[in-house]
């Protein structure tokens, strides 16, 4: 069966969570112009979710990007709308796609909305028991030759398909946060995987203009294989230096380097947060279990016991993890000894900016850097002055370099990642990083 026949009726399972909500508007967008190109036929997306009152929040978003999406490609819109002619003006023709979108989608809680479909798209919590329980009622009750592309980040493919009896006809389609606007997509084709999947998978990807990084089917694959074993290198480092320098500092001394002397988006505290310090050791715990390779942190459960857990709020505000926000602005760390907050009030992080010593170039960071035509000379200039430049922040951030590295070295080594580059790519798209780990700017 080709695409365009599964795109007739297609599914999205957790459709209103974070991930489900971006998968089904690039669904909804591609079904609706498709629609208005082929008259004749017929399009569905059911969107289904447990959380119904979520779901009527995911129709208004869709109506919204629906609008943008048409005002952006005016051209497009006019021309598909070439034979209506009581649509005149610009804005008749994007409230009519927006209809179009709304059209086609049909929203519920009940899993019986996929009995007709041969595509479902599958973005519930990352829990192994509930996915399988997810895939075993689709099996029952969908056509048999219907496939699931799971966001799953972290459990392996052939466990999933194995449990559910859906060998073959499972493959892992991880988007990246949000699902939307980023480019990149992990392709994770298990061992035992239809070859009309696998084809179906790469042409859905180019149709959707994402850049696929292909991955093997070991847990975390690359993209959590690489930011669970960096963010745990961060916690060592803090337990480390907080023998000397106290917790508190340790949190600021290993964020700050982790983010301006490496010239990251985020330190790795403010990433844990933004991900979530629950979803941190959830993704942890299915690493452990398949990997048994002490991916394990005993102050990740700490601060879960202590009710810290990050994340977002629905209206996507950073919540307090790690470190206390406002605004955006990181102004505080989480002290688990005290169970507060300590704020950064310049009676100590002023003393701790000193320890770090000067930032090697205050002219770079990641902001500066963006789109950049020499960065990567201006990046070999400014890790190559970091010899001549022994001051404890480089240290620091040497050590963070050097580990995250070898981490990502492992990754190819072990066959998570066909080449250093796919691993590369990872992270510069689904992270956003200058660079990707494996270079040379420290050789
Ligand atoms: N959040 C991210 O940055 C990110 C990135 C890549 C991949 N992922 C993966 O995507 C998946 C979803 O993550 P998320 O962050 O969007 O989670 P989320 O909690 O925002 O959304 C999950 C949704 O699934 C729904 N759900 C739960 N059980 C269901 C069921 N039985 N039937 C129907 N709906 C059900 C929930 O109501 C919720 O709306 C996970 O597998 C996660 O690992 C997440």
């Amino acid at each position: 069966m080709d695409l365009n026949t599964r795109l007739q009726n297609v599914t999205v399972i957790g459709a209103a969570g974070k991930m489900g909500s971006g998968i089904s508007l690039l669904l909804a967008l591609e079904i609706a112009y498709r629609a208005l190109e082929h008259k004749d036929r017929t399009y569905l997306l059911n969107l289904v979710d447990v959380n119904d009152g979520a779901l009527l929040g995911l129709l208004r978003y869709l109506r919204e990007q629906a609008v943008k999406d048409a005002e952006k490609q005016m051209s497009r819109i006019r021309r598909l709308y070439a034979d209506r002619e009581d649509l005149v003006e610009n804005g008749e023709m994007i409230q009519a796609f927006a209809d179009e979108v709304l059209q086609h989608v049909r929203t519920g809680k009940t899993m019986t909305l996929a009995q007709d479909s041969t595509l479902v798209f599958e973005a519930a919590f990352e829990k192994e028991e509930l996915k399988v329980g997810i895939y075993k009622e689709l099996a029952a009750i969908c056509p048999r030759d219907m496939y699931i592309l799971t966001n799953t980040s972290s459990i392996p493919l052939h466990v999933l398909a194995d449990a559910s009896g859906m060998l073959g006809r499972v493959i892992g389609y991880h988007f990246y946060n949000p699902p939307a606007v980023q480019k990149l997509l992990e392709v994770i084709t298990p061992d035992v995987c239809d070859s009309e999947l696998q084809q179906l998978a790469a042409e859905l990807a180019k149709v959707l203009r994402k850049t696929v990084v292909p991955s093997n089917d070991i847990a975390g694959f690359i993209g959590n294989g690489h930011f669970m074993r960096d963010g745990l290198h961060g916690i060592r480092e803090v337990e480390r230096l907080a023998q000397e320098h106290g917790f508190v500092k340790a949190v600021f001394f290993v964020n700050k380097t982790s983010r301006e002397w490496l010239l990251r988006p985020m330190g790795i505290f403010q990433l844990i947060d933004y991900v979530g310090v629950d979803v941190f050791q959830l993704i942890l715990r299915v690493m452990e279990k398949y990997l048994n390779d002490g991916l394990h942190s005993p102050l990740i459960d700490r601060y879960l016991e202590l009710g810290i857990k990050g994340g977002q709020t629905s209206s996507g505000t950073q919540k307090d993890g790690f470190l206390k926000y406002d605004k955006g602005a990181i102004v505080g760390i989480y002290d688990p000894e005290k169970q507060e907050y300590v704020m950064m009030d310049g009676t100590w992080n002023k003393e701790a900016d000193t320890q770090l010593g000067a930032h090697p170039d205050p002219t770079l960071s990641w902001k500066s850097l963006q789109g950049d035509p020499h960065l990567d000379a201006k990046l070999r200039r400014y890790f190559g002055s970091f010899g001549a430049n022994p001051t404890f922040g480089v240290q620091l951030a040497t050590d963070y370099f050097r580990v995250t590295r070898e981490a990502s070295l492992r990754l190819v080594a072990d066959g998570v990642a066909h080449s250093a580059e796919d691993v590369n790519k990872v992270l510069t798209l689904g992270f956003f990083h200058l660079y990707g780990p494996i270079n040379d700017y420290l050789d």
